[in-house]
């Protein structure tokens, strides 16, 4: 590892990573009159930083360590106090940490599609995770989902279709490319978008 990264994760990352606030961590407290985003399985942050420059307040996830990284030299860089990160598995962290009702939007960008049908229970996008999801999100919350894998947009339609809790509902607002949505695209590949809302529930 470059010195670098060493140093971000000896100095800022500690700082900013909100596995070490005291929990559970209400994201609205922590960034007062700010929409509150989850950009989950962040990578390189592109989208992350874009989200903080539009004014949002963002907590990026990932397990990818450069990537961290890298959301951490732009903070600094930039002197972007509206962004936090976590260094590890997104999943926990939701059910863990994050107080529930307090994410405007989580966005999942790009999810490793896992092509293979014995890996398609890997996929992030399930049953279980739209409960996780539903948990921090406030009443009207959304979860946002991009993916260039076409196998990925049916199985995604399919979990939201077959889950009375949540519906598909329209976008608010086109997001700037990141590295995987360009890749996408140069490989001729459609980009599937799809934002999910809370259906309400009758008693
Ligand atoms: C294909 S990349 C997409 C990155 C980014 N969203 C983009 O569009 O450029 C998927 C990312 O999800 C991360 N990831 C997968 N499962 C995760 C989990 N349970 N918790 C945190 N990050 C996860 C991976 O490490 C990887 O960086």
């Amino acid at each position: 590892m470059s010195q670098n990264r060493t140093d971000l994760l000896a100095t800022i990352i500690p700082e900013i990573d909100v596995i070490n606030l005291e929990h559970p961590v209400d994201l609205q407290a922590l960034f007062p009159g700010l929409p509150t985003v989850v950009d989950f399985g962040a990578g390189m942050g592109h989208h992350t930083v874009n989200l903080a420059r539009d004014g949002y307040g963002v907590l990026a996830i990932d397990v990818h360590t450069p990537g961290i990284c890298a959301i951490a030299q732009e903070v600094l860089d930039q002197e972007l106090n509206n962004i936090r990160v976590h260094l590890g598995d997104g999943w926990a962290l939701l059910t863990d940490v994050i107080a529930p009702g307090t994410v405007d939007e989580l966005h999942v960008l790009f999810p490793d599609p896992w092509p293979k049908a014995r890996h398609h229970k890997r996929r992030l996008i399930q049953s279980d995770f739209l409960t996780v999801a539903l948990q921090v999100l406030t009443p009207v919350g959304t979860i946002t989902v991009v993916t260039d894998d076409d196998s990925y947009a049916d199985h995604v339609s399919s979990v939201v279709h077959n889950d009375e809790r949540v519906a598909f509902v329209e976008p608010q607002r086109e997001f700037a490319p990141t590295k995987y949505h360009e890749r996408g695209l140069r490989l001729g590949h459609s980009i599937h978008r799809f934002t999910i809302g809370r259906l309400p529930q009758v008693n």
